[in-house]
């Protein structure tokens, strides 16, 4: 597979788990039944695999390769999106802030978990549109191939050394159970 279309197909999976996300906020909302867990396992999945490893292949393998090859009218959009991905950070962090103190009782934080998910919602969306329609169609057609292979390889070394084998297909398996809960 070429390194940006595993990168599509993480952006896929992160996008399923968005419509979840926005799905509890409406049942939080309308005060409808939902697991505190099933949020614990979001906030997981954005630290850990939207956070450490898709933004990590990005910020650490593919946008560095774009900069090497000379690629440099793509500089300002690659400074952009890792504006996006500390803005992101933040309200991640935040969120888990948040959902703590719910978990200890504070009801009030239901609204904050919903502000700040809602954020990111509409930040990641719009990011995930920008790589796939700006900026990956020119790395798939500037980077010579065995470059690309080379990307490919150091993308699986990263996913094995910051979350490894098994945690990625626990991810799968919850991101497959929550759309089953969820979005049905
Ligand atoms: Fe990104
Ligand atoms: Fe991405």
């Amino acid at each position: 597979m070429q390194p940006t279309e595993e990168l599509k197909a993480e952006h896929e999976g992160i996008l399923q788990m968005l419509e979840v996300l926005e799905r509890i906020c409406e049942r939080m909302e309308s005060r409808e039944p939902f697991l505190t867990d099933h949020l614990d396992q979001i906030v997981e999945f954005l630290k850990i695999f939207v956070d450490t490893c898709h933004h990590g292949k990005e910020e650490d393998i593919l946008f560095p390769a774009l900069k090497k090859a000379g690629i440099t009218e793509k500089e300002e959009l690659i400074n952009e999106l890792l504006a996006e991905h500390r803005t992101g950070r933040t309200l991640v962090k935040d969120m888990g802030v948040a959902l703590d103190s719910l978990k200890r009782g504070t009801e009030d934080a239901t609204f904050a978990i919903v502000d700040k998910a809602r954020e990111y919602i509409t930040l990641l969306k719009q990011h995930i549109q920008k790589e796939n329609t700006d900026l990956f169609p020119i790395a798939e057609k500037r980077l010579p191939q065995d470059e690309q292979n080379e990307l490919s390889e150091q993308f699986d070394r990263l996913e094995k050394e910051k979350i490894g084998v098994g945690r990625h297909e626990e991810f799968h398996r919850q991101m497959k159970e929550l759309s089953e809960t969820y979005l049905r």
